[in-house]
Protein backbone atom coordinates (compact mmCIF):
# COMPACT_ATOMS: atom_id res chain seq x y z
CA UNK A 1 0.00 0.00 0.00
CA UNK A 2 1.18 3.69 -0.88
CA UNK A 3 -0.02 6.76 0.03
CA UNK A 4 -2.80 8.25 -2.35
CA UNK A 5 -1.40 11.45 -2.65
CA UNK A 6 1.77 9.84 -3.44
CA UNK A 7 0.71 7.98 -5.91
CA UNK A 8 -1.61 10.27 -7.80
CA UNK A 9 1.46 12.72 -7.44
CA UNK A 10 3.25 9.98 -9.55
CA UNK A 11 1.04 9.13 -11.88
CA UNK A 12 -0.24 12.08 -13.18
CA UNK A 13 3.18 14.00 -13.05
CA UNK A 14 1.78 16.46 -10.22
CA UNK A 15 3.34 17.77 -6.58
CA UNK A 16 2.23 16.10 -3.82
CA UNK A 17 0.66 19.33 -2.50
CA UNK A 18 -0.72 19.53 -5.48
CA UNK A 19 -2.56 16.12 -4.95
CA UNK A 20 -3.60 16.72 -1.09
CA UNK A 21 -5.73 19.42 -2.62
CA UNK A 22 -7.40 17.33 -5.08
CA UNK A 23 -8.40 14.74 -2.66
CA UNK A 24 -9.16 17.70 -0.35
CA UNK A 25 -11.91 19.14 -3.01
CA UNK A 26 -13.86 16.01 -3.18
CA UNK A 27 -11.84 15.26 -6.54
CA UNK A 28 -10.63 11.82 -6.04
CA UNK A 29 -12.00 8.13 -5.59
CA UNK A 30 -10.59 4.90 -4.50
CA UNK A 31 -12.67 1.81 -5.87
CA UNK A 32 -15.89 4.18 -5.75
CA UNK A 33 -15.54 5.51 -2.30
CA UNK A 34 -14.83 9.52 -2.06
CA UNK A 35 -10.69 9.11 -0.88
CA UNK A 36 -9.72 11.01 2.14
CA UNK A 37 -6.33 13.12 3.20
CA UNK A 38 -5.36 9.64 4.99
CA UNK A 39 -6.20 7.72 2.24
CA UNK A 40 -3.64 4.61 0.77
CA UNK A 41 -3.86 2.71 -2.25
CA UNK A 42 -2.78 -0.42 -3.65
CA UNK A 43 -1.63 -1.22 -7.14
CA UNK A 44 -5.14 -2.63 -8.57
CA UNK A 45 -7.16 -0.47 -6.98
CA UNK A 46 -9.04 1.75 -9.29
CA UNK A 47 -8.13 5.62 -8.73
CA UNK A 48 -10.45 7.73 -10.76
CA UNK A 49 -10.25 11.91 -10.49
CA UNK A 50 -12.89 13.95 -11.42
CA UNK A 51 -14.27 10.67 -12.68
CA UNK A 52 -11.67 9.74 -15.10
CA UNK A 53 -10.02 6.67 -14.19
CA UNK A 54 -6.11 7.24 -13.52
CA UNK A 55 -4.23 4.30 -15.16
CA UNK A 56 -1.18 3.48 -12.60
CA UNK A 57 2.19 1.90 -13.80
CA UNK A 58 3.25 -1.26 -12.24
CA UNK A 59 6.73 -0.61 -12.51
CA UNK A 60 8.46 3.38 -11.99
CA UNK A 61 9.62 4.98 -15.17
CA UNK A 62 11.55 7.94 -14.78
CA UNK A 63 12.65 10.86 -16.65
CA UNK A 64 16.08 12.36 -15.68
CA UNK A 65 17.54 15.52 -17.53
CA UNK A 66 21.46 14.20 -17.01
CA UNK A 67 23.69 16.79 -16.28
CA UNK A 68 27.50 15.97 -17.54
CA UNK A 69 29.35 13.95 -14.96
CA UNK A 70 27.42 11.28 -14.14
CA UNK A 71 28.10 8.26 -15.00
CA UNK A 72 25.08 5.93 -16.59
CA UNK A 73 25.10 3.11 -14.18
CA UNK A 74 23.82 2.04 -10.71
CA UNK A 75 26.99 2.03 -8.76
CA UNK A 76 30.51 3.57 -9.35
CA UNK A 77 33.21 3.15 -6.38
CA UNK A 78 34.27 6.35 -7.48
CA UNK A 79 32.18 8.56 -9.89
CA UNK A 80 28.55 10.04 -8.97
CA UNK A 81 25.79 8.07 -10.92
CA UNK A 82 22.54 8.59 -12.21
CA UNK A 83 20.64 6.95 -9.14
CA UNK A 84 22.23 9.73 -7.25
CA UNK A 85 20.86 12.49 -8.71
CA UNK A 86 17.45 10.87 -7.76
CA UNK A 87 15.63 12.32 -4.79
CA UNK A 88 15.62 9.75 -2.01
CA UNK A 89 11.94 9.25 -2.35
CA UNK A 90 12.15 8.14 -6.10
CA UNK A 91 14.84 5.60 -5.40
CA UNK A 92 13.76 1.66 -5.14
CA UNK A 93 15.41 -1.05 -5.33
CA UNK A 94 15.78 -2.67 -8.84
CA UNK A 95 15.77 0.74 -10.49
CA UNK A 96 18.66 1.39 -13.39
CA UNK A 97 19.29 3.01 -16.84
CA UNK A 98 17.44 2.01 -20.01
CA UNK A 99 20.65 2.84 -21.98
CA UNK A 100 23.46 4.52 -21.70
CA UNK A 101 24.71 8.23 -22.02
CA UNK A 102 28.48 8.86 -22.07
CA UNK A 103 29.57 10.65 -19.16
CA UNK A 104 30.01 13.89 -20.34
CA UNK A 105 26.30 13.99 -22.72
CA UNK A 106 23.33 15.50 -21.38
CA UNK A 107 19.43 14.97 -21.82
CA UNK A 108 16.98 12.36 -21.13
CA UNK A 109 18.16 9.24 -19.22
CA UNK A 110 15.01 7.38 -18.50
CA UNK A 111 15.28 4.72 -15.76
CA UNK A 112 12.87 2.07 -14.79
CA UNK A 113 12.47 -1.60 -12.97
CA UNK A 114 10.89 -3.18 -15.78
CA UNK A 115 13.51 -4.60 -17.42
CA UNK A 116 11.45 -6.08 -20.49
CA UNK A 117 10.54 -2.73 -21.16
CA UNK A 118 14.46 -1.71 -20.94
CA UNK A 119 14.94 -4.43 -23.16
CA UNK A 120 12.23 -3.73 -25.80
CA UNK A 121 13.01 0.43 -26.37
CA UNK A 122 16.49 -0.71 -26.76
CA UNK A 123 16.43 -3.75 -29.05
CA UNK A 124 17.31 -2.15 -32.87
CA UNK A 125 14.72 -4.38 -34.02
CA UNK A 126 12.34 -2.13 -32.44
CA UNK A 127 12.83 0.82 -33.83
CA UNK A 128 12.63 2.98 -30.82
CA UNK A 129 14.16 6.28 -32.38
CA UNK A 130 16.80 8.22 -30.04
CA UNK A 131 16.76 12.11 -30.93
CA UNK A 132 19.97 14.10 -30.32
CA UNK A 133 21.32 17.32 -30.83
CA UNK A 134 25.28 18.12 -31.08
CA UNK A 135 27.45 20.50 -32.03
CA UNK A 136 30.33 19.78 -33.92
CA UNK A 137 33.65 21.51 -34.11
CA UNK A 138 33.79 21.47 -38.19
CA UNK A 139 30.33 22.08 -40.89
CA UNK A 140 28.71 18.89 -41.73
CA UNK A 141 27.52 18.25 -45.42
CA UNK A 142 25.23 15.96 -48.17
CA UNK A 143 28.20 13.14 -48.15
CA UNK A 144 27.99 13.18 -45.03
CA UNK A 145 24.24 13.13 -43.99
CA UNK A 146 23.73 10.52 -47.14
CA UNK A 147 26.32 8.32 -45.07
CA UNK A 148 24.44 8.31 -41.66
CA UNK A 149 21.18 8.12 -43.68
CA UNK A 150 22.53 4.91 -46.39
CA UNK A 151 23.64 2.71 -43.22
CA UNK A 152 27.11 3.29 -42.09
CA UNK A 153 29.71 0.97 -42.09
CA UNK A 154 31.61 1.31 -38.53
CA UNK A 155 34.65 -0.67 -37.54
CA UNK A 156 33.02 -4.58 -37.99
CA UNK A 157 29.49 -3.29 -37.39
CA UNK A 158 26.95 -2.39 -40.36
CA UNK A 159 24.73 0.70 -38.74
CA UNK A 160 21.37 1.05 -39.28
CA UNK A 161 20.27 4.20 -40.96
CA UNK A 162 20.70 7.16 -39.06
CA UNK A 163 19.04 10.47 -39.49
CA UNK A 164 20.85 13.59 -39.46
CA UNK A 165 19.81 17.08 -40.38
CA UNK A 166 21.25 20.81 -39.25
CA UNK A 167 18.95 22.83 -36.86
CA UNK A 168 18.68 25.97 -37.87
CA UNK A 169 20.31 26.05 -41.03
CA UNK A 170 23.60 26.05 -38.97
CA UNK A 171 26.10 23.30 -40.33
CA UNK A 172 27.66 23.09 -36.94
CA UNK A 173 24.19 22.35 -34.79
CA UNK A 174 22.89 19.05 -35.75
CA UNK A 175 19.94 16.72 -34.93
CA UNK A 176 20.63 13.26 -35.43
CA UNK A 177 18.11 10.58 -34.76
CA UNK A 178 19.35 6.55 -33.69
CA UNK A 179 17.57 3.30 -33.82
CA UNK A 180 20.45 1.53 -32.11
CA UNK A 181 22.92 2.38 -29.51
CA UNK A 182 26.22 1.12 -29.67
CA UNK A 183 29.17 2.55 -27.64
CA UNK A 184 29.88 6.00 -28.84
CA UNK A 185 28.10 5.53 -31.80
CA UNK A 186 27.21 9.12 -32.29
CA UNK A 187 31.13 10.50 -31.63
CA UNK A 188 32.37 7.49 -33.36
CA UNK A 189 30.60 8.15 -36.58
CA UNK A 190 31.19 11.76 -36.78
CA UNK A 191 34.88 11.21 -36.23
CA UNK A 192 34.74 9.09 -39.48
CA UNK A 193 34.29 12.12 -41.25
CA UNK A 194 37.03 13.72 -39.27
CA UNK A 195 34.48 15.75 -36.99
CA UNK A 196 34.53 15.97 -33.08
CA UNK A 197 31.36 16.28 -30.75
CA UNK A 198 32.04 18.95 -29.29
CA UNK A 199 28.50 18.39 -27.06
CA UNK A 200 25.67 15.83 -26.87
CA UNK A 201 22.09 16.24 -25.50
CA UNK A 202 19.37 13.29 -25.86
CA UNK A 203 16.05 15.12 -26.65
CA UNK A 204 13.88 12.32 -27.17
CA UNK A 205 13.03 8.76 -27.16
CA UNK A 206 10.54 7.36 -29.50
CA UNK A 207 8.18 10.36 -29.34
CA UNK A 208 8.59 11.08 -25.92
CA UNK A 209 10.33 14.58 -25.59
CA UNK A 210 12.79 15.65 -22.60
CA UNK A 211 10.36 17.94 -20.41
CA UNK A 212 11.53 21.49 -20.83
CA UNK A 213 11.13 21.91 -17.31
CA UNK A 214 13.22 19.91 -16.28
CA UNK A 215 16.65 21.26 -15.47
CA UNK A 216 19.94 19.22 -15.55
CA UNK A 217 20.34 16.88 -12.61
CA UNK A 218 16.27 17.37 -11.92
CA UNK A 219 13.73 14.21 -12.65
CA UNK A 220 10.30 13.09 -12.83
CA UNK A 221 7.71 10.07 -12.98
CA UNK A 222 6.54 9.40 -16.52
CA UNK A 223 3.26 9.35 -16.49
CA UNK A 224 1.20 6.12 -17.83
CA UNK A 225 -0.20 7.96 -21.31
CA UNK A 226 3.80 9.20 -21.50
CA UNK A 227 4.86 5.89 -21.78
CA UNK A 228 2.89 5.61 -24.93
CA UNK A 229 4.72 7.51 -26.64
CA UNK A 230 7.65 5.88 -26.49
CA UNK A 231 6.62 3.89 -30.00
CA UNK A 232 8.82 2.50 -33.11
CA UNK A 233 8.74 5.23 -35.74
CA UNK A 234 7.41 2.06 -38.08
N1 LIG B 1 26.40 8.43 -28.88
C1 LIG B 1 27.53 8.82 -28.22
O1 LIG B 1 28.60 8.94 -28.80
N2 LIG B 1 27.40 9.07 -26.91
C2 LIG B 1 26.26 9.00 -26.23
O2 LIG B 1 26.22 9.28 -25.03
C3 LIG B 1 25.10 8.60 -26.93
C4 LIG B 1 25.21 8.32 -28.27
Amino acid sequence: MQRLDKTLSKELNISRSEAKQLIKKGSVKVNGALASSDSKCAEDDVISVNGKEIKQNKFVYIMLNKPQGAVSATEDKSEKTVIDLLPEEMRRKGLFPAGRLDKDTTGFLLLTDDGEFAHSILSPKKHIDKIYTARLDKPINEDIINDFESGMQLGDSLLQSAGLETIDGDNTFVKITLREGIYHQIKRMFKKHGITVVELRRIAMGGLFLDSSLKEGESRYITFEELGKIKPSK
